[in-house]
C-alpha cells in the first residue's frame, strides 16, 4: 500500500527511480509519480494507472541525480493524477510523496492554510503546503519540516525535495515503514529493501517520529527535537531472485510452488542439533504460561491463527482465542489474568494490528508477532518474535505465508506441549516432512485444478467453501483466495450453518467446494452436500486419501489429520489461480487491493 524511493547520487535519477517503484508495484496502487531535481529546478511526472504510463510520461531527456517517487494507493481523494504523487507547494518550490494517513488534515488546513489553495483531494498535499508557510514564515527548510512533523496526527513516511536545493532529501517516518540505504557516493529512500536492491543491500532502519536529511555522502538520522541518533545500518538478507517471476508468469504461481520448499526451510530454521524441534524458551514459556493467548490478524493471517488456535488448544492445551484486528481495537473483550498476545501478519506491517499491539502494550501484556519480515514494524514493538521464513512474498495474494505461518504454529504448539509435559503432536517433523512431499505432489498436478477451475467457476458469480472444523477455516481461506483475484464472489461456510439462512442462496449450477478431510465430520459434511445438491448447487468435494468416497472430485495425499490445512489450501489456492487467470484477471495485483495494508 503506497510505495516510497528516493535517491541521491551521480546516476540517473529517474530510471532508478521507475525501476524501484516497479519493485514495489506488489503493495498495490493505483497511480505513480516521479519527481526529479536538476540545475532547472523539480519535473514532476505522474499518471493514474500502472507504472508502465508512468513510464511513457516521462520525458526521457530529464538528466537528473536526485529524486523521489511514490506509487498511490487510494485513501482521500479517488485515483487520478491530480491526486497522485508527488504533491507540490503553492510557489512549487517544495514537492514531497507521502504514505500514510494524516488524521487532523481538515484541522490543519483550518488552523494553518487559510487562503492557500489545495490542488488536490488528498491530505498529503497539506504537509507540503504547510513547510512551505512555515519558510515563508522565516524557518530553515530543515526546523521548517521538523515543525510540520510535529503537527501531523497519523501516520507517515515522508520524502521531500526542496529545489533550492537539490543536492538534499529530507525523510520522515511514523507508524509507515520507511528505510535508507547506504551507497558509495549515493543514498537511496524506500518502503522496503526489495526496491532499492538494485544499487544496495545495505540499510538504515528508521524509527517512528524521527526525521533524516539524507546527502549524496551523508546521511543525518535525528528525533523530532533535532537531537541527532546514531544508528548502524544492518545488511538485507535478500536474493535478487526471490524477487523476480524468474519462468513463472505470475509471481502466485511461483510462490505457491515455493511451499514445499518453504516448509522444509522452517523444519530446518526450527530444528537443533539433535534433530529436535526448538523455539526461544522464553517464547514457549510465554506460551505455556499465559491462562489465555489471543491471536489478533488479518484476512489470510487471521485464517492461519485460526488453524493455530486448533493445535495451541489442542496439543499444548492453552486457550485461545482468535480475533480480527480491525474490531479488536474498538471492541476489546474482557481480558484473562495473564494473557499472550500473539500478532500473525506476514508483512509485519498492518496498521490494524499495530493499532492492537500498541494498546496491548499500553496495557502492559507479552506481545509475540510471527512475520515474514525480520525489523518489520510488528517485529520491532512486540516482545518476541518468531520468523516464517517464506522468503519475500510478491503476488498479493498471500499463499506461502500462509502455509508457513500455520507450520510455525504448529512448531509453537507442538514445542510447547513438550515443555508443559501436555499431549504433543506425534514427531511434528516427521509429519511436517510428509507434509511437503503431499504438497510438492500437489504442486504437480496443476492440469487437474485447472480443469475444475474450468468446470465449475468459468462462468460463475458466485462460489461456496464449505467444510466443518478446520475444513471450515481452510474454505474461509479458500473462499478469500478466490474473490480476491477471479472477483468471483466467494463465501467461506461452517457446513452445518449454511442451512441457517446461507443455503437461499444455492440456485441451480452454484459451486460448492466442499473439504472432507477429517475423519470425526467426514459424513456430517457429506450430509450439507447432499442438502446443497438436492436444491441444484454443482458440488465438488476434496477429500483425503481414506476418507474417499465415490464421486469426490479431487482425493488429497494422507498427511497427519491435524495438518490436513497444508495440503488442503493447495488446490483452493490453485484453483482461484486458474480461475483468475481464464476471467482475464490480473492475477497478481488484483484490483482495489494492497499487499501492505499500512492504514487503519
Ligand atoms: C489475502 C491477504 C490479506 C493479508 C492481510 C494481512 O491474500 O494477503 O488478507 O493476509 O492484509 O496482511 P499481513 O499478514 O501482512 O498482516
Amino acid at each position: 500500500m503506497c510505495g516510497i524511493v528516493g535517491y541521491i547520487g551521480e546516476l540517473d535519477a529517474k530510471e532508478i527511480l521507475l525501476k524501484g517503484l516497479e519493485k514495489l508495484e506488489y503493495r498495490g496502487y493505483d497511480s505513480a509519480g516521479i519527481a526529479v531535481a536538476n540545475e532547472d529546478g523539480v519535473h514532476v511526472y505522474k499518471e493514474k494507472g500502472r507504472i508502465a504510463n508512468l513510464r511513457e510520461a516521462v520525458n526521457a531527456d530529464t538528466k537528473a541525480k536526485t529524486g523521489i517517487g511514490h506509487t498511490r494507493w487510494a485513501t482521500h481523494g479517488v485515483p487520478s493524477k491530480k491526486n497522485a504523487h508527488p504533491h507540490q507547494s503553492t510557489t512549487e518550490r517544495f514537492t514531497l510523496v507521502h504514505n500514510g494517513v494524516i488524521e487532523n488534515y481538515e484541522q490543519l488546513i483550518r488552523e494553518h492554510l487559510q487562503g492557500v489553495e489545495l490542488k488536490s483531494d488528498t491530505d498529503t498535499e497539506v504537509i507540503v503546503q504547510i513547510v512551505e508557510s512555515f519558510v515563508n514564515n522565516g524557518y530553515t527548510v530543515q526546523d521548517a519540516f521538523r515543525q510540520t512533523l510535529k503537527l501531523l496526527k497519523g501516520s507517515y513516511a515522508i520524502a521531500l525535495l526542496d529545489n533550492e536545493t537539490p543536492e538534499t532529501i529530507f525523510v520522515a517516518k511514523n507508524k509507515s515503514p520507511l528505510l535508507v540505504g547506504l551507497g558509495e557516493g549515493f543514498n537511496v529512500v524506500a518502503s522496503d529493501a526489495m526496491a532499492m536492491l538494485q544499487v544496495t543491500d545495505q540499510f538504515v532502519e528508521l524509527m517512528d517520529k524521527e526525521m533524516v536529511v539524507v546527502n549524496r555522502h551523508q546521511v543525518t538520522i535525528m528525533d523530532l527535537d533535532g537531537i541527532i541518533v546514531e544508528r548502524a545500518p544492518y545488511t538485507a538478507e535478500l536474493d535478487a531472485s526471490d524477487i523476480e517471476k524468474g519462468t513463472y508468469p505470475h509471481f502466485m504461481l511461483k510462490e505457491i510452488d515455493e511451499q514445499p520448499v518453504v516448509l522444509r526451510r522452517i523444519i530446518q530454521e526450527y530444528q537443533n542439533d539433535q534433530g529436535d524441534l526448538i523455539i526461544d524458551s522464553n517464547i514457549a514459556d510465554a506460551v505455556g504460561t499465559a491462562d489465555r493467548i489471543y491471536i489478533v490478524a488479518c484476512g489470510t493471517s487471521y485464517h492461519a491463527g485460526l488453524v493455530g488456535k486448533h493445535f495451541i488448544e489442542k496439543w499444548a492445551q492453552v486457550p485461545v482465542e482468535v480475533h480480527v484486528a480491525s474490531e479488536f481495537s474498538y471492541n476489546m473483550p474482557l481480558l484473562s489474568k495473564n494473557p499472550l498476545f500473539i500478532f500473525i501478519s506476514q508483512s509485519g506491517e498492518t496498521a490494524d494490528s499495530r493499532a492492537v499491539l500498541v494498546q496491548v502494550k499500553r496495557l502492559g501484556h507479552r506481545a509475540l508477532t510471527i512475520t515474514n519480515v525480520p525489523g518489520s514494524t510488528l517485529s520491532r514493538e512486540a516482545d518476541y518474535t518468531l520468523l516464517l521464513h517464506a522468503g519475500p512474498e510478491i503476488a498479493v495474494a498471500s499463499t506461502k505465508a500462509y502455509t508457513a505461518q500455520i507450520a510455525v504454529l504448529a512448531i509453537l504448539a507442538s514445542v510447547t506441549a513438550e515443555q508443559n509435559g501436555a499431549m504433543a503432536s506425534t514427531n511434528l517433523i516427521k509429519e511436517l516432512g510428509i507434509v511437503a512431499n503431499a504438497m510438492e505432489e500437489l504442486c504437480d498436478k496443476k492440469e487437474e485444478f485447472e480443469q475444475i477451475a474450468k468446470e465449475y467457476l468459468s462462468t460463475t458469480r458466485n462460489c461456496f467453501f464449505i467444510g466443518r472444523t478446520i475444513d471450515y477455516y481452510v474454505g474461509l481461506e479458500g473462499a478469500l483466495k478466490l474473490k480476491e483475484i477471479s472477483y468471483i464472489q466467494a463465501e467461506g461456510f461452517a457446513g452445518g450453518e449454511l442451512k441457517h439462512g446461507t443455503i437461499a442462496l444455492i440456485e441451480n449450477g452454484t459451486p460448492v467446494i466442499a473439504l472432507a478431510t477429517q475423519e470425526h465430520v467426514n459424513l456430517s459434511i457429506r450430509g450439507n452436500v447432499k442438502e446443497v445438491a438436492a436444491r441444484g448447487a454443482n458440488p465438488c468435494i476434496i477429500s483425503s486419501a481414506g476418507l474417499n468416497h465415490e464421486g469426490d472430485r479431487f482425493v488429497l495425499p494422507a498427511v497427519d489429520s491435524d495438518l490436513t490445512p497444508l495440503v488442503s489450501v493447495i488446490p483452493l489456492q490453485l484453483i482461484s489461480y486458474y480461475a483468475a487467470l481464464h476471467r482475464g484477471c490480473d492475477v497478481d495485483k488484483p484490483r482495489n487491493l494492497a499487499k501492505s495494508v499500512t492504514v487503519e
